[in-house]
């Protein structure tokens, strides 16, 4: 796993958008995995930038986005097909077709969660994976207690994750409960992960996550069995690593084309 800790927000932000540039100058079709929530709205926003100035094109890209709200409609203004078009896809040029979210509104979840996983293969797999992390420890909703070879299902929201995402409704109790999500499984089938994290309020998750054991408990933590991980970090949320002077070190001695 390579630990990426920038000065700030921007910075990191910045590095993120690099990496799925990168990933689509070598690969123009590419699947790419989105993620949600405050966290990667940098990254959109620099990849929307780097779109109107000419130097990244997704006319060829195909998206899967982790994770959906169940009982959401498309439309609703804290559901994340409405976070993704706002922020993101009418910003750009991805084809609509190639666009997938999970819905939040099927009427028979089980068959849909298998035809996703079946599309994401169909597609012939995500290519890079973008991921948050919870102050819980999880990846999209893997809520701890997650299997770690879970693939897409119906989740029920851990207490705190209701009590981080009550900021986006007008009142906790509008939160929904259940949230339809990609399982630990089929992220670590992706092909490359990339996790951005930001703030002290991340830097336990982060800590655990890089350098605790792999639990279950911590659903980030699976991470450390991918073969082709990259944390990009900023300060805040790298406080609490313990090798970070290390991960720096790394970095800075780094060659500039070819990844270790
Ligand atoms: C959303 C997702 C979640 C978030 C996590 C952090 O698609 O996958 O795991 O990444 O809850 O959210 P923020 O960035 O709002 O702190």
């Amino acid at each position: 796993m390579e630990v990426v800790i920038k000065r700030d927000y921007d910075q990191m932000s910045k590095a993120a958008a690099q990496l799925v540039v990168d990933v689509l100058n070598t690969k123009p079709n590419a699947v790419l995995g989105m993620a949600t929530g405050s966290t990667p709205l940098g990254l959109y926003q620099e990849l929307v930038r780097l779109y109107k100035a000419g130097h990244v094109d997704f006319s060829r890209v195909t998206t899967f986005n982790l994770d959906e709200y169940v009982g959401l409609p498309a439309n609703h203004p804290q559901s994340y097909h409405y976070f993704m078009r706002e922020h993101f896809f009418q910003h750009v040029n991805i084809p609509q077709h190639n666009i997938n979210i999970p819905s939040g509104t099927t009427s028979n979840y089980p068959a849909f969660c298998q035809w996703y996983e079946g599309r994401i293969a169909e597609c012939g797999g995500i290519d890079l994976q973008i991921l948050g992390i919870g102050s819980d420890g999880h990846i999209a909703f893997n809520e701890p207690g997650s299997s770690l070879s879970s693939r897409t299902r119906l989740k029920t929201l851990s207490k705190q994750t209701i009590d981080d995402n009550a900021r986006f409704f007008e009142r906790r109790e509008s939160v929904p409960v259940y949230a339809i999500t990609m399982g630990v499984g089929t992220i670590l089938d992706a092909r490359r992960l990339v996790l951005v994290a930001s703030g002290k309020t991340k830097a336990k998750a982060i800590a655990h996550a890089v350098e605790g054991p792999v639990t279950s408990m911590v659903t980030a933590s699976a991470i450390q069995l991918h073969r082709d991980a990259t944390v990009i970090v900023d300060g805040e949320a790298a406080a609490g690593l313990t090798m970070r002077e290390y991960y720096e070190f790394i970095y800075a001695a780094k060659p500039a084309a070819p990844r270790a």
